[in-house]
């Protein structure tokens, strides 16, 4: 397994392969891996012939009082578990490659980077659009795979691939989740015991919403109402939105017969976290 800093030798790297005309799936990171990751690293080996995985804290999509400084940074680690699945490349670029001073151009998903997590965190899904944006043009992959975990980053990088025509399909995956169904996650990492138990709620909220709609339920006010009696019952829950929108636009909808994303964030102590659940058609 390659690892590679630099981005001149990154997109270097891309053309050779191109040339040898392998596929490459590209599967990005912040990093501090954990099964969900590796999830994704799977899918991208099962399709492709060369697996790049990016490690890259974007401090971009953070917000002045986020947690950049502290987010976990366990590149070795990390590099352990990606060769262990067999990846190629681990693209771990410096920011001071990523951004050089003076760097001022940015892509911004309109409307839509606005929705759920960009309402609460502005300027998020902005930093992550340039970002990925940028990741595509280094290592122009063919597949890029994201986890459903982040769904309204997956509304937000479909349409920015489709509006700027990029050449890349964008495989999603399912959220892979603790035995107790909390959806794995880096900032776990940061919870107490009691903030890990009371954190459950988010996935229990869920349940019963599926619960409810497998029982005919297709009102999205109604569905949402279970949502939220779930979560008012754990008090330490700090919510911050609970929505049932369609999944590519992120607009409310009213009814769930046609399809509808689940979406829930909620802070528990410092620790903010979101899960979600699809609700198919019909
Ligand atoms: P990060 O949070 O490291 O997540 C990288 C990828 O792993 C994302 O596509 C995310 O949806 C997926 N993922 C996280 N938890 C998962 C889980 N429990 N099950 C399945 N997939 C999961 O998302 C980002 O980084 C960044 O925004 C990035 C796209 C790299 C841009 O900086």
């Amino acid at each position: 397994m390659r690892i590679i800093r630099d981005v001149r030798e990154m997109q270097v790297a891309s053309r050779a392969a191109k040339v040898q005309r392998s596929t490459i799936g590209f599967v990005p990171t912040m990093g501090a891996l954990h099964a969900g990751h590796v999830s994704l690293v799977q899918q991208a080996r099962k399709r492709t012939t060369l697996v790049v995985v990016s490690i890259f804290v974007n401090p971009l999509q953070f917000g002045p009082a986020e947690d950049f400084g502290n987010y976990p940074r366990t590149l070795e680690s990390d590099c352990a578990k990606l060769e262990a699945e067999g990846v190629d490349i681990v693209f771990a670029p410096p920011v001071e490659q990523m951004y050089p001073a003076g760097a001022t151009t940015t892509v911004n998903v309109e409307g839509l980077g606005e929705m759920l997590d960009g309402r609460s965190r502005p300027g998020h899904f902005k930093g992550v659009s340039t970002v990925v944006a940028k990741l595509f043009h280094i290592v122009q992959p063919d597949f890029a795979i994201f986890g459903q975990k982040d769904a309204a980053q997956v509304a937000v990088l479909r349409r920015m691939v489709r509006d700027l025509n990029m050449d890349v399909e964008l495989i999603v995956a399912p959220i892979v989740r603790e035995a107790d169904g909390l959806a794995l996650s880096s900032r776990n990492a940061y919870l107490t015991t009691d903030e890990r138990r009371q954190a459950l709620v988010l996935h229990r909220a869920l349940e019963r919403v599926a619960s409810h709609r497998k029982s005919g339920e297709i009102s999205a006010a109604n569905l949402r109402k279970v949502a939220l009696s779930v979560l008012a019952a754990e008090p330490a829950a700090k919510l911050d939105y609970c929505e049932i929108v369609d999944p590519e636009t992120l607009e409310a909808v009213e009814d769930v017969s046609h399809g509808a994303l689940v979406a829930v964030a909620a802070s528990f102590g410092k620790t903010r976290l979101i899960d979600n659940l699809l609700i198919g058609k019909g």
